[in-house]
């Protein structure tokens, strides 16, 4: 259900408690541009480290690696991006804003900022990589572009990663990192930027092989999603048509969620055969084929690709997690973040800030920062009102240190979701948590 509202309640939300800051936004921001606060960081951190476990710790045949940024240019002369990766765009003659041609209200034949009707110059391509200079020489030479994808880092390493690690094919190499495209129309908050982060795997196998790799991951990587909390109901596959597919691809099929603007893709799992690994070997004139030991046979490994946007999955989490209660006449606002995503898994309060409570409380969050977990102490407001706070940023428990406790030593832990409270001995408070994070 589309519901617009609470895309401005959500980003409203993340820039008053630490999520999400538009980027210079004392210079009145940068277009479609954002940098991640204290709690946004952790989220996304989060993400990160839970798909890094998964695919590199977790398998004995994934390598991670972490390639630069930069590359030389006729890495994207090679990957098809020179010639391919471009957008149509058209340009209001009336307001000279520019749009994607391929956008409802533009193909509806109405500028979607001044409403004119029937005023788009011709569509014309416009290449979606961001261009630089290297070196002191401003001048064609030295032109070099910013990455669009990490997949090619990936590419240009398989021998490498191959050799040294000793592994054979079937195997992945995974990698995290920034991309950059010039997107002619960004938007939906995090959704779509010109700067964001992509956590990519290509998986190398024997021409053949590639469909039953390619339907097996497909599911690992739904799973995995559904894992994280995220509602099976607004998690779909979408595949690719003729005219979808990129120029790599043979097969492709998005992970979509439906967002409060409609069913958007958020992950991308991609047959691109040996498309990659065959125009890297031309352009570059270096043998690329795997040697398969037993038999001396010589070939291009397919690749299946899963591609996640990193910043997308974090959108999909917290308008997953976004809701509204009234409990007995009371609102309240939850992000019903899991556990193993929310940036702070752990608050701490004194119900009053006399009889030892504090002293008691702050013992407790040292312990707690001392395991490592992400925790935050707050001793000042009703109880009523710390619990709110904690609610709205997706806090899983908060412990309250109260009159009992150095009696009884024990503490009340309230769940987030459930809001029930149970009595746990202040001493076994860290072993608790720690257990349901596992
Ligand atoms: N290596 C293949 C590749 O880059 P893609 O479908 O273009 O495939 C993969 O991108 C994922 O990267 C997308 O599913 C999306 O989550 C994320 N992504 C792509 N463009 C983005 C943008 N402009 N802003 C935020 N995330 C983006």
């Amino acid at each position: 259900m589309a519901n617009p509202d609470l895309m401005d309640k959500l980003v409203s939300l993340c820039k008053r408690r630490g999520y999400v800051f538009q980027s210079s936004e004392i210079y009145g921001g940068t277009g479609s541009v954002w940098d991640y606060g204290s709690l946004g960081a952790e989220l996304k951190r989060n993400v990160k480290d839970l798909w890094w476990s998964s695919m590199v710790h977790q398998r004995d045949d994934i390598e991670g690696i972490d390639a630069a940024i930069l590359m030389h240019p006729k890495v994207w002369e090679a990957s098809g991006h020179v010639e391919g990766f471009s957008d149509p765009l058209v340009e209001c003659t009336n307001c000279h804003r520019r749009f994607r041609a391929d956008l409802p209200e533009v193909e509806g034949g109405q500028c979607p900022t001044c409403g004119t009707k029937d005023v788009f110059t011709e569509p014309r391509m416009f290449n979606l990589m961001f261009k630089t200079f290297m070196g002191p020489v401003e001048d064609s030479s030295a032109t070099i572009y910013i990455r669009p994808e990490t997949a090619q880092g990936s590419y240009v390493n398989f021998l490498n990663v191959q050799g040294t690690a000793r592994q054979t094919v079937p195997f992945g190499i995974a990698q995290i990192g920034k991309a950059f495209r010039n997107e002619i129309t960004p938007g939906n908050f995090i959704f779509r930027t010109r700067e964001f982060e992509q956590a990519e795997m290509q998986f190398f196998v024997k021409p053949g092989e590639d469909e039953a790799w390619f339907d097996q991951w497909m599911e690992i990587r739904m799973q995995w999603h559904k894992d994280l909390g995220i509602d099976d109901a607004k998690l779909r596959f979408h595949e690719h048509g003729p005219d979808e597919l990129a120029h790599y691809a043979k097969k492709a099929f998005d992970i979509e969620y439906e967002f409060p603007f409609g069913w958007k893709e958020f992950e991308g799992i991609h047959n691109r055969t040996d498309f990659d690994l065959a125009r890297h070997q031309e352009y570059s004139g270096k043998r690329l084929e795997y040697i398969d030991a037993p038999t001396n046979e010589r070939f291009l490994p397919y690749v299946v690709e899963t591609a996640m946007g990193v910043d997308r999955t974090a959108l999909v989490l917290l308008v997953d997690a976004y809701r509204e209660e009234d409990i007995d006449g009371d609102q309240r606002v939850v992000l019903g973040l899991h556990p193993k995503v929310a940036p702070t898994k752990v608050a701490v309060f004194p119900l009053v800030k006399k009889d030892g409570m504090p002293e008691i409380a702050q013992k407790l969050q040292a312990d707690l920062r001392s395991a490592a977990i992400p925790s935050f102490y707050d001793q000042s407001g009703a109880i009523g009102r710390r619990y709110r706070r904690q609610d709205e940023v997706g806090t899983p428990w908060c412990v309250t240190i109260d009159g009992e406790t150095a009696e009884q030593n024990s503490v009340t832990i309230r769940d987030r979701d459930s809001l029930e409270q149970v009595r746990v001995a202040t001493d076994k408070v860290v072993a608790w948590v720690r257990e349901r994070l596992l």
